[in-house]
């Protein structure tokens, strides 16, 4: 083994490497490209797939909401979903004082991509 082949082995793990290390969450089963940017770029700081940080685990996630629609709507605009839902009220309770950011702009098929980032 010569020292380029080496160099190249050493760039190539590097470079796998995500910049934010300490807080990427891996995901649990295959996921597509545009859902692992998603879940990186909006919610990475917040979330992880199988653990608890800021927020809860993502894994399970839609699981444990009563339906598909509030929580898109929960995802779009957390503060009215846990004035009005006992399920996000208790959540916002015990992730006191840390509050979800809501993220209007997304359409249902982006939080299905981002949710199966974890699933
Ligand atoms: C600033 C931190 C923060 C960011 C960024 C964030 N979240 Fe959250 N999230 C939370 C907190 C805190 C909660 C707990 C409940 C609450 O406060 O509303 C939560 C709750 C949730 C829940 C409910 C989990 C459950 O167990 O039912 C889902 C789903 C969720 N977030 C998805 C996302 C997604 C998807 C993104 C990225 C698009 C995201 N969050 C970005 C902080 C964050």
């Amino acid at each position: 083994m010569n020292l380029k082949y080496l160099l190249a082995i050493f760039l190539f793990l590097s470079s796998c490497q995500s910049q934010n290390t300490g807080l990427v969450s891996k995901p649990k089963n295959q996921s597509n490209a545009a859902s692992e940017k998603l879940f990186n770029s909006l919610c990475v700081n917040c979330h992880k797939c199988e653990e608890s940080l800021i927020g809860p685990t993502l894994a399970g996630a839609k699981q444990r909401w009563e339906s598909r629609a509030l929580l898109y709507e929960y995802i779009r605009n957390p503060q009215a979903v846990i004035a009005k839902n006992e399920y996000a009220h208790n959540l916002a309770n015990q992730y006191k004082p840390y509050i979800m950011t809501a993220f209007p702009n997304l359409t249902d098929e982006q939080i299905e991509a981002v949710l199966s980032y974890c699933d």
